[in-house]
């Protein structure tokens, strides 16, 4: 298969075809693979990696170093931009160009929706989006994707359930774009407080692919009948008033007791991190939680799989 990514931004999910999916899953069973039986290889070696993070990150800076790694190439790791000479003020345009002079690919994370895209017109190399404030986190979406296929491997028709702060989320808003051009059915639920539903605009792209809406900010009402509970955080660094923050920021309590009537065979996601509770800890060792385990894997073998794509022409392993 032609590798369709090789050289190209991943900014958005509007940047990923079905074919291009389809490539990346094929690649991500190789990388893990790979990092089962030899921890990985050199095919990246002389490569770069700038990993510019305006914002903090656990899961995603640590990943996306990680497979670089893992595949021998090189790393700039900013977690956090302090002590760069932004604090002289230099200019997001400048600070892009330098690194893409110096590294082979960006991957940017940033609190202003569309900077990662803007910075695709100064930088001269592939950039990633790792998350713009509420707007998309791509990667993310890719590997959530990837595990709920993994999951249910022959199920046509899924029902998928998005759980929390559906407003702010991006995690969710890539989820939803993803999942809605793939080749499955999907019924969506968008479970959120009034003042978190999901944006419309994100609505009206999985509607053009005719799958099924249903929207409410009652949980229990669609426990039963979800395959997945994908759950998310209330944003806190969202809200200009914490009062309102305060209110919702535990709306959702996902324990035991609500999880009585569902299917055994449900998948609990998260992109984490679980911050007010959303997720009751004794939940972590549930065999249907997946958050701490296959979900979080996933996320190393996708974000390796990706470079290898977007880093070299050649289309096998
Ligand atoms: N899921 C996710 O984006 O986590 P981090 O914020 O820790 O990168």
């Amino acid at each position: 298969m032609t590798n369709m990514l090789f050289g190209k931004n991943l900014v958005s999910i509007d940047d990923i075809s079905l074919q291009n999916l389809n490539l990346i899953f094929t690649r991500t069973e190789e990388m893990k693979k790979l990092v089962k039986e030899k921890g990985g290889d050199s095919r990246l070696k002389g490569k770069i990696l700038a990993a510019l993070f305006f914002e903090p990150s656990t899961r995603t800076f640590s990943s996306f170093i990680s497979a670089m790694q893992r595949l021998g190439g090189g790393i700039i790791p900013l977690n956090g931009m302090t002590n760069t000479s932004i604090e002289k003020g230099e200019s997001f345009e400048h600070t892009v160009k330098v690194f893409s002079t110096y590294a082979d690919c960006l991957v940017i994370r940033h609190p202003q929706v569309g900077l990662p895209k803007k910075s695709c017109l100064y930088s001269t190399v592939p950039v990633i989006n790792a998350g713009d404030g509420i707007g998309e986190h791509p990667s993310q979406a890719i590997y959530d994707t990837y595990t709920i296929f993994k999951h249910f491997p022959h199920k046509k028709e899924l029902i998928v359930s998005l759980v929390g702060d559906l407003k702010n989320g991006r995690t969710v808003h890539s989820l939803a774009k993803l999942l809605a051009k793939t080749n499955r059915k999907i019924h969506f639920n968008f479970i959120s407080p009034k003042i978190l539903k999901m944006p419309e605009e994100i609505k009206r792209n999985v509607a053009l692919y005719h799958h099924k809406i249903d929207e409410t900010d009652k949980l229990s009402e669609k426990v039963g009948m979800s395959d997945v509970l994908y759950v998310t955080r209330v944003q806190k660094e969202r809200f200009t008033k914490l009062i309102e923050y305060e209110m919702v920021k535990s709306y959702y309590q996902v324990d035991s007791q609500i999880l009585k009537n569902a299917k055994k065979e449900l998948i609990i996601m998260h992109p984490l991190p679980i911050a007010a509770g959303e997720i009751n800890t004794e939940l972590d060792t549930d065999p249907r939680s997946i958050y701490l385990t296959s979900q979080l894997q996933n996320g190393l073998y996708v974000r390796m799989a990706l470079l290898d794509l977007i880093l070299r022409k050649e289309s096998n392993g």
